[in-house]
């Protein structure tokens, strides 16, 4: 396994298996890899005769308030990991060699991530494509792995992509959950043993929300008073966001038809945590 932290030497090693005919997936990550991100890992070692693992924790996509300097890491333990999942190359870079000291050129969007998340961060889709757009520049590959635990990311995404013209496919995975529900998330090492217990309500919520679904509702102000109310049982939570919205466009919907993504967020004391429900 290749271990590079050269923008340069990275492009030139997947350009050579492309030389080569090997297809390349590409599974972009902040590294302090879980069940999750190795999920993403495994379909891209199913589907490509090369995988590409970048490890970034991208300055560019926190706020000023963030967890930017107290987010996880872990090269050694992330490395032992994606070795033994079979991925042939770890892009490693240190953040001056992603953003050069004369860097200005972003890449932006509008609506798409003006809602949801990014109401609330109002820096970090731009951070996200941005990096991600850089990603698709270094390793050229012919699949980029992202999950559906960061749905909005994943529209935006596959926004870019089309919009942009990358000549990339994006698959999109599904969640993975710790046995009591929990999406797993590596911000979930922040919260206490109290704090933990309580994170569940996030999944129980979005379950409510389902079985009212399923039962036939397609208000989507009742099934966000669903997930209201429930969330508001647990006294460690406080909601930053429930919606209901169209996964394409990520704009509010009255009815529950055609693609939907129900997603929340929410703050278990004072770790910000994610969920949703896609509805195809
Ligand atoms: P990170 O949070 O490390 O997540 C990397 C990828 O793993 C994302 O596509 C994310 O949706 C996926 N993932 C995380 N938890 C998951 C879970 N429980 N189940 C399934 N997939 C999961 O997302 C980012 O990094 C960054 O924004 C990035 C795209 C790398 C750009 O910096």
């Amino acid at each position: 396994m290749i271990i590079s932290g050269s923008i340069k030497e990275t492009r030139n090693q997947v350009k050579e298996w492309k030389k080569q005919g090997l297809s390349v997936g590409l599974v972009p990550t902040m590294g302090y890899l879980h069940e999750g991100h190795k999920s993403l890992i495994e379909r891209a070692r199913k589907e490509n005769d090369k995988v590409c693992v970048s490890i970034f924790v991208n300055p560019m996509q926190f706020g000023p308030n963030e967890d930017l300097d107290s987010y996880p890491r872990d090269l050694e333990r992330d490395s032992k990991i994606c070795e033994e999942a079979g991925v042939d190359l770890i892009f490693h870079p240190e953040v001056e060699e992603m953003y050069g000291p004369n860097f200005c050129g972003f890449v932006d969007m509008h609506t798409l991530p003006e809602k949801l998340c990014g109401a609330s961060r109002p820096v970090h889709f731009r951070g996200v494509q941005t990096v991600v757009s850089k990603l698709f520049h270094i390793m050229p590959a012919d699949r980029a792995y992202f999950g559906q635990k960061d749905a909005q990311q994943l529209a935006i995404i596959r926004r870019m992509v089309i919009d942009l013209d990358f000549d990339i496919e994006i698959i999109g995975c599904p969640i993975i959950r710790e046995e009591d529900g929990l999406a797993k998330s590596s911000r979930n090492t922040y919260l206490s043993a109290e704090e933990r217990a309580q994170a569940v309500i996030l999944n129980q919520s979005l379950e409510e929300a389902m079985k009212a679904i399923e039962a036939g509702e397609k208000d989507a102000a009742k099934i966000k008073s669903i997930i209201t109310d429930k969330l508001n049982t647990c006294p460690l939570a406080k909601i930053d966001y429930v919606e209901v919205v169209s996964f394409d466009t990520i704009q509010p919907i009255e009815k529950v038809e055609g693609a939907v993504l129900i997603a929340i967020a929410v703050y278990i004391g004072s770790t910000r945590l994610i969920d949703n429900r896609i509805l195809m």
